[in-house]
């Protein structure tokens, strides 16, 4: 089966196809960053109106890049949920559109399954059951996944979400806007040593996370020490961010008893984490699997895969295609 997937959450317009035999066979990506850049964050209004100019261009580019025609395309997945609600309307209502108009099923895919299925796209791909931590900047959750659509929560931010935290505090430091990436290279300068930040809720219990204290805290080191700490800062930040992921994760392992644990959405591609992740992986005798660099961050491809898994078990997005902007994880169907 051949699908096409079309992601429209939240800041990147992606579009990629997808073949049950053949694997990937399309990928293209618009990134927003610069339309948001001035204004310090994402303007909802901005985005839905990007994604009406670029979503079209993006699906005929995709299917010229592929060869394809829309006879070769069997179904559509769209990203649903959770995202804002304009822009998943954007991608429902063009994905249903193209559906009606070919004949075709359609599915609509929760964002976070697509990121926690992200590294089945690569060539040695986790089994289930495993553990996942999903780490962007709207989710932060930790998941025990039997199969696909058979996720328990384990564990989420209280507060925000991780990669809201790294993009507060890049923006504190005069990093620009999204800053996570920006803060990790940024921290490479720093001296570790400098400053010991607070590790939010490890001593507590369970396995949700809470973020904003340590924004509270970053924030207040930054007022009495001035920007000329500010690589110093930027790495305690990081270092207790990622210290704090790790144990979460070890936690979990342990909980469960798996031994396999995915790694994805954005803030995946920070290299601190992945250093410690995998000093712990060896500790625990733990395999741990991430999507390649540029599927941590928003993407058609995971949407493609997601859905063609979907649609080939049967599963159909309804027709009246209402988007989900919340819609919890653990209420997707099973496969
Ligand atoms: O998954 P994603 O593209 O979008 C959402 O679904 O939210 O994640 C974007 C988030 C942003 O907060 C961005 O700052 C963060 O991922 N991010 C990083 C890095 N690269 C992206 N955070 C820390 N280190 C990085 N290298
Ligand atoms: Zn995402």
């Amino acid at each position: 089966m051949r699908v096409l997937g079309i992601e429209t959450s939240c800041d990147e317009t992606g579009v990629a196809v997808f073949d049950s035999d053949q694997g990937l066979l399309a990928n293209t990506l618009h990134s927003q960053v610069k339309l948001h850049a001035d204004y310090g964050g994402i303007v909802p209004e901005l985005a839905s109106r990007d994604h009406i100019r670029k979503l079209l261009p993006l699906i005929r580019e995709s299917l010229a890049y592929a060869n394809l025609s829309k006879t070769d395309i069997d179904g559509i997945a769209y990203t649903g949920g959770p995202g804002l609600a304009g822009a998943l309307l954007v991608g429902a209502a063009v994905g249903h559109s193209l559906a009606w108009a070919w004949n075709k099923p359609a599915v609509a895919i929760h964002h976070m399954e697509g990121h926690l299925l992200s590294p089945l796209l690569e060539s040695s791909p986790p089994i289930f059951p495993f553990c996942a931590l999903l780490v962007s900047g709207g989710h932060t959750m930790l998941v025990a996944a039997k199969r696909i659509g058979a996720y328990c929560v384990l564990g989420e931010s209280l507060d925000d979400a991780v990669g809201e935290a790294f993009d507060k505090t890049a923006k504190l430091l005069g990093l620009g806007y999204p800053g996570g990436a920006a803060l990790a290279k940024f921290a490479e300068q720093g001296d570790p040593k400098r400053f010991c930040f607070p590790r939010p809720m490890l001593n507590r219990p369970g396995l949700n996370f809470s973020f904003s204290g340590l924004k509270t805290y970053t924030a207040n080191t930054l007022r009495e020490h001035g920007l000329e700490a500010a690589a110093d800062i930027a790495c305690a930040f990081q270092d207790a961010v990622v210290d704090t992921l790790v144990a979460k994760c070890r936690r979990a392992l342990q909980q469960t008893n798996l031994n396999r644990l995915v790694i994805a959405g954005g803030v995946s591609a920070n290299l601190a984490l992945r250093a410690q992740l995998k000093i712990m992986g060896v500790q625990e005798n733990v395999q741990i699997y991430y999507p390649r660099l540029s599927f941590c961050t928003d993407n058609g491809a995971m949407i493609a895969f997601a859905g063609c898994q979907r649609l080939m078990a049967g599963d159909r997005a309804d027709s009246r295609f209402n988007v989900q902007p919340r819609w919890p994880l653990s209420s997707l169907s099973q496969l």
